[in-house]
Parts: structure tokens; sequence; C-alpha cells
């Protein structure tokens, strides 16, 4: 069985202590830090950008996984890499010249990757397959944290991961939305080899650690 990555948003912790949660994340496991950069354009809302990924990159060694929703990818990628982005991910439905935005990112010898919108078949990747590190399926509506899981996400990482074994690819598949320690088990059941979550990991309900602790367990639990 593959690993499964964690990789916990930022968009729901806490600010006014950011470094802390960051720390606390890797210290309970983390193997990603996820990014979520809204321009208020491709998303309703504008969420954060470059000075947020700058001083994450000071407190964790871990690597910044930039999940970039915006309109016009291309003329923010070189500067998500150069504010420490070690996984470049844009979303299909923005990029005109997809093919050219991940040659761009891989020429920097970063991590690419492209996501899809829940409504966005897969078919609008299949061409790309063989040029990128991962596939981030959307299993809610990009733009907000706390949404619940849309279930088709399922299916569609299931006919992905059979797509990239009959291709031969290694090719992580992120999920990313309403990931839980409820949800996670059966998104890795179908495939998906890296888990975002933003609000099943910093809320006030619990630590940083029981949270990761959590989600540790459900997957624990499946491969029992
Ligand atoms: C949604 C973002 C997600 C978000 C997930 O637009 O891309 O990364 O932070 O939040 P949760 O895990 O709370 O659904
Ligand atoms: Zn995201």
């Amino acid at each position: 069985m593959r690993q499964v990555k964690i990789a916990p948003s930022i968009l729901s912790a806490d600010f006014a202590r950011l470094g802390e949660q960051v720390k606390e994340a890797e210290a309970a496991g983390a193997h990603r830090i996820h990014i979520d950069v809204m321009d208020g354009r491709f998303v309703p809302v504008i969420s954060m950008g470059l000075p947020i990924v700058e001083a994450v990159r000071r407190v964790t060694s871990l690597p910044l996984d930039i999940h970039l929703m915006v309109v016009e990818p291309e003329r923010h990628i070189e500067a998500f890499m150069e504010a420490g982005g070690d996984i470049i991910n844009v979303h299909v439905e923005a990029a005109t010249h997809l093919h050219r935005i991940v040659q761009q990112v891989k020429g920097t010898g970063r991590l690419a990757g492209v996501c899809l919108n829940p409504a966005t078949p897969l078919s609008a990747v299949e061409a790309i397959l063989p040029d990128v590190d991962q596939v981030v399926v959307m299993s809610v509506n990009p733009g907000y944290a706390g949404q619940p899981f849309i279930p088709s996400a399922l299916d569609k990482m299931r006919r992905l991961r059979r797509l990239l074994d009959e291709l031969g690819l290694e090719v992580d598949i992120e999920v990313d939305g309403g990931v839980s320690p409820e949800t996670a088990p059966a998104c890795v059941a179908a495939g998906a080899t890296a888990l975002v979550a933003a609000s099943a990991i910093f809320n006030d309900r619990a630590s940083v650690a029981e949270n990761m602790a959590r989600l540790q367990a459900a997957l624990a639990e499946m491969r029992a």
C-alpha cells in the first residue's frame, strides 16, 4: 500500500499564532503544509498571498503545497516558487496553457500539480498526466474551509487511480475538501495518496495534535 501524506491546510488556522500552529502540525506528523491562495476572482473570496508563504517557509522544513485558486496562474507561479513553494498546483479551469505552466514548474526542479473542480471531468487532465506529479481532486467547490465532502469525488479518484495504474504512472492523488476522520478512509480506499484538511486539523474543538492523531487513527484502522 502506498504511503498516505497528510497536508494540513492553514486556511482555518489561527493566523495570530500561525507559526506555532504550523510547528504543531509538523510535530504531529504532517507531511506537507497546504496553502490556499485565493484571488477573489477564480473563487469569490481573497485568502492569502506571498507574505504568508514566506512566513510559513521560515518556520518549517516541510514541503509547501501551494494551491493557486487564481485566474491567469501563469502570472503568479514564479513568485510563489520564489517565496518557498515546493509543489505548485494550478486549476485546469484557470489555465489556458497548462502544459507550459507545468513545464515551467518542473524546470525549476519543483513538483507540479493540476487541480480539478468537482464538475470538471477527468478527461481535462488526461493528456497532461505523464508530465505532472500530482492531481488534486477537489471534493468541495473551492473557496471556503468547512464545507461538506462531495461524494462523487470518490468515483473520480477511483477512475483516476485506475487510469494512472494502466499508464504505469506514479502520480499523487491529493483530495481537497471536507476531509475528516470520517471521510478520509474512503478517499484512501479510492486511491488518494495525499489528504488536505483544514477544519478537521485546525479548529476550536481540540488541539492540532489531537486532531492529527484522530485522522492518523482512522487511517490506521482501515489498514488493520
Ligand atoms: C478549499 C480549499 C481547501 C480548504 C479545505 O477551497 O482549497 O484546501 O482549505 O478545507 P476543509 O478541510 O475544511 O474542507
Ligand atoms: Zn486547497
